[in-house]
């Protein structure tokens, strides 16, 4: 299979990055868009040159670490997918594809493709936990839980902190992740107890880190691998409204 790659290549934060073109015309149409890299960059340090960094770990859609944009879609074209799910058999031989960073403030570039997700990790760190104590495994039977509400926790716990919601959001916004995290706490007893110190916590953390305000635009959700929903910005706004007001 032909493809022509386009791809952003940056030496550092810092450094100017630019296009630059890869013509090869023997990728697998199985592969995906990692392995498309991996085969490329095979040649590109077999001829001395710098391989293109770029990021995975998972490669099964469930560590949020491989996200870029091809051709301007974040992550994939197709719907639900990560970059990592993304097949070479989705594009027509002979194709060019464009690749390119995440392009948000709070994301920094660091290398060709890779950017910097820390910021998502700090929102977390100032509040997206509870305190238990130590010791065995409380009886899981004695605080009922329904099952329409721990399914509703587990969907707004699938979230993997890809950034995809900030990198399509007008606004830069980084609500519908930290919706999600304050959401699938919020949603079960054992997240009550630090509920309001957590909510202002993090929203507090993600304006710090310079995201934007959300504004219902929506494609967030549009462009979500996990299927986040918008309802938890809504919960997020009302966890807020509670602990400011009381
Ligand atoms: S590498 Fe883990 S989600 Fe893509």
């Amino acid at each position: 299979m032909k493809l022509t790659l386009k791809i952003w290549r940056q030496a550092s934060t810092q450094a100017q990055g630019k296009f630059e073109t890869y013509v090869r015309d023997d990728f697998d149409a199985a592969m995906s868009v990692p392995e498309m890299l991996d085969h490329l960059n095979r040649f590109l340090i077999k001829s001395g040159e710098d391989p293109i960094a770029f990021e995975s770990d998972c490669r099964e859609g469930i560590c949020g670490q491989c996200g870029f944009t091809i051709n301007g879609h974040i992550h994939s074209s197709d719907a639900g997918t990560t970059t990592c799910q993304t097949h070479l058999r989705s594009f027509k031989d002979g194709e060019t594809l464009w690749l390119e960073p995440f392009r948000v403030g709070a994301f920094p570039v660091k290398k060709d493709l890779m950017i910097d997700r820390s910021a998502l990790d700090r929102i977390i760190q100032s509040g997206g936990y509870i305190s238990v104590d130590t010791g065995p495994a409380v009886e899981a039977n004695s605080q009922l839980i329904s099952h329409e509400t721990a399914e509703s926790a587990f969907d707004s716990a699938a979230c993997i902190g890809c950034g995809a919601c900030a990198a399509v959001c007008p606004n830069a916004s980084a609500s519908l992740f930290t919706g999600a995290k304050i959401s699938h706490l919020a949603k079960l007893p054992q997240g009550q107890v630090e509920a309001p110190k957590r909510v202002l916590s993090m929203v507090q953390a993600m304006d710090a880190e310079g995201f934007g305000a959300c504004s219902l635009v929506g494609a967030c959700e549009a462009v979500c691998p996990q299927g986040i929903s918008l309802a938890n910005i809504a919960q997020m706004n009302e966890e807020f409204r509670k602990a400011w007001w009381g």
